[in-house]
């Protein structure tokens, strides 16, 4: 024995800590052991939850006086905040209706595409890129299409397209983390066939959207998010507890308003409690969380159970897993 806390054990009385100072800021004069008290009963509320079996459980009354005194947000704030997100892409809203119809034709993404001339400007550029580019340059959209693939081509199109809501500077990693998570999605889709992979990967790509609204809730919750996950607070916690809501449902939110295909909308909502849908693509999207590492929730076992359960994998396959990587899609990185 080293006589080191494992990780686990560490990461829970980081949360409790720093649960407890915020608690302790903002009820102002409660005695230590009561504020310890408190914080112990808002962890023990959430870290239940995964074995709820999707039932909304009220937190007891002592939880329910934590998380009281946390709150820095309202949904109306989280209206306001939709309210002022960048309009979604036209471009993007014409392909993504495209691909989710059952049929589609080149024909008619080369309408989408000629419809912005830097979405193709990219596709084209997306053509003539990497040792699997063109020999003789690529200058038309039809050429394009023809030449990489009307499917391969619409999945670059949405991607572009929705890149320009993440170009500010704090957004580029969320957009990395988006791109790497559309393209593992589609290849866990693929190799489960829990889903459809075209629809996976769409759905990858927008499944933190509702980050960007968490980013324009007011200034108070933005504070206090900053201190409880500086101090080790798992973002999707505490999220819940300043607003009473997360990142997956401000992103449905988001998504109902912008009429969103009602798969995609579920899909995003529960992509991080598979166990409150029987939804295939929200465990998809909650085995590609897990497998990104990306730390936005506390690691639940039962919930990795239930998700890889659904999706019919093993989680050797997920340790296994390599996303199949297109270069043009990888081209629409930041750097
Ligand atoms: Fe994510
Ligand atoms: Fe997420």
């Amino acid at each position: 024995m080293s006589g080191q806390p494992d990780p686990a054990t560490e990461a829970y009385y980081r949360r409790i800590a720093a649960l407890s100072l915020a608690i302790e800021q903002s009820a102002r004069g409660g005695a230590t052991q009561e504020v310890l008290e408190i914080a112990e009963a808002v962890n023990h509320h959430f870290a239940w939850e995964p074995f709820s079996g999707g039932a909304e459980t009220p937190p007891d009354p002592i939880a329910a006086a934590g998380l009281e005194c946390l709150r820095a947000a309202t949904l109306q704030d989280l209206d306001l905040a939709i309210a002022r997100l960048p309009v979604f892409p036209a471009v993007a809203q014409r392909a993504l209706q495209m691909l989710m119809s059952s049929d589609w034709s080149g024909v008619e993404l080369e309408a989408v595409a000629s419809s912005d001339q830097k979405i193709a400007a990219e596709l084209i550029g997306a053509a003539n890129s990497g040792p699997s580019g063109a020999r003789r340059s690529i200058s038309t959209i039809a050429h394009a299409i023809s030449y990489i693939g009307a499917a391969r081509a619409a999945r670059i199109l949405y991607a572009a397209s929705l890149r320009p809501l993440y170009s500010s500077a704090p957004l580029r990693p969320l957009w990395m983390h988006s791109l790497a998570a559309a393209q593992a999605a589609r290849t866990l889709a693929e190799s489960s066939r829990a889903a459809d992979p075209d629809e996976a990967f769409l759905a990858g790509l927008i499944h933190d959207i509702g980050r960007l609204a968490m980013m324009m809730l007011p200034a108070a919750f933005q504070s206090r998010f900053e201190y409880l996950t500086r101090a080790g607070c798992e973002p999707f916690l505490a999220e819940r507890m300043l607003s009473g809501f997360s990142h997956a449902q401000a992103g449905a939110r988001a998504l109902k308003g912008w009429r969103f295909p009602e798969p995609l909308v579920t899909a995003v909502e529960f992509h991080h409690q598979p166990e409150k849908t029987g939804d295939r693509l929200a465990a998809i999207l909650f085995l590609v969380e897990h497998w990104s590492d990306a730390g936005e929730d506390v690691p639940s076992a039962a919930r990795l159970r239930l998700a890889l359960e659904r999706a019919q994998l093993k989680e050797s396959d997920l340790a296994r897993l390599v996303p199949q990587q297109d270069r043009s899609i990888q081209a629409l990185t930041y750097t």
